[in-house]
């Protein structure tokens, strides 16, 4: 039998791009595939853990033994991620829009409206930190991701300050490197003590690594 050292312990992870409408056929996106979101909630899941997946439109099948909660907008991403608490774990992989658009259109704007429409934009409510600033629902180890193109560690050091969550994995995510939409990545792990490079991996090995470190911290914090 497989081990499962996370039994008992819950998990909500993001995954995915979010569509953010600008009409009732449009919408603003990006080139996230869901593919390391989705690995990570299915090896948590194989490890024990009871897992809320929450997801934006993704071409990828719904993981074994998850519980997927389909969302479009990152407003709707932040709510059902508040509605699964409280939870021992959250996993940020979601590549969340970081703008919405302000007043969208209820009916499809047309191109023979005599002037070129222009979009204002708002900013989304950010997942991750929400997340880590929860007080006493916060789940005991918030993990988020940094995409980064340049000065990787750097600005991912900034960033896990900034959330304020417990463990970072930054990417390079320049041109040339694939992650996006790829199949491997190569993560610089971070957390309070610094960072560990990790070799050049599939995503579904970042994911198994990922899930033997949380593994490995809640088997250190419990008696
Ligand atoms: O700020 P930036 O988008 O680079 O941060 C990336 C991390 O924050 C990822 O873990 C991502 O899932 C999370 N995030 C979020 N909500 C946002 C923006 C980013 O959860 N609105």
């Amino acid at each position: 039998a497989q081990a499962k050292p996370l039994a008992g312990r819950s998990a909500i992870v993001t995954s995915g791009p979010t569509h953010e409408p600008i009409d009732p056929v449009r919408y603003i996106a990006n080139r996230s595939s869901g593919r390391q979101g989705h690995a990570i909630a299915e090896a948590l899941a194989q490890a024990g853990a009871a897992v809320t997946l929450v997801s934006g439109p993704t071409r990828l099948a719904d993981p074994a033994g998850v519980e997927t909660v389909h969302v479009e907008t990152a407003q709707q991403m932040l709510d059902a991620c508040l509605t699964a608490l409280p939870a021992d774990i959250a996993v940020c992989a979601a590549a969340v829009a970081d703008w919405r658009v302000s007043g969208k259109a209820d009916q499809k704007l047309k191109k023979d409206s005599g002037s070129l429409p222009s979009l204002a934009l708002t900013e989304n409510p950010d997942i991750l930190a929400t997340l880590s600033k929860t007080g006493s629902t916060r789940p005991a180890l918030v993990v988020g991701f940094a995409a980064e193109t340049e000065a990787v560690l750097e600005h991912a050091m900034a960033k896990r300050k900034r959330k304020g969550c417990d463990w970072i994995l930054a990417n390079d995510v320049s041109e040339g490197t694939g992650t996006f939409g790829g199949d491997r990545n190569r993560i610089h792990f971070i957390d309070e003590n610094g960072h560990q490079d990790w070799p050049d991996s599939t995503k579904v090995e970042v994911a198994t690594t990922l899930t033997e470190k949380i593994a490995a911290h809640f088997a250190g914090t419990t008696t």
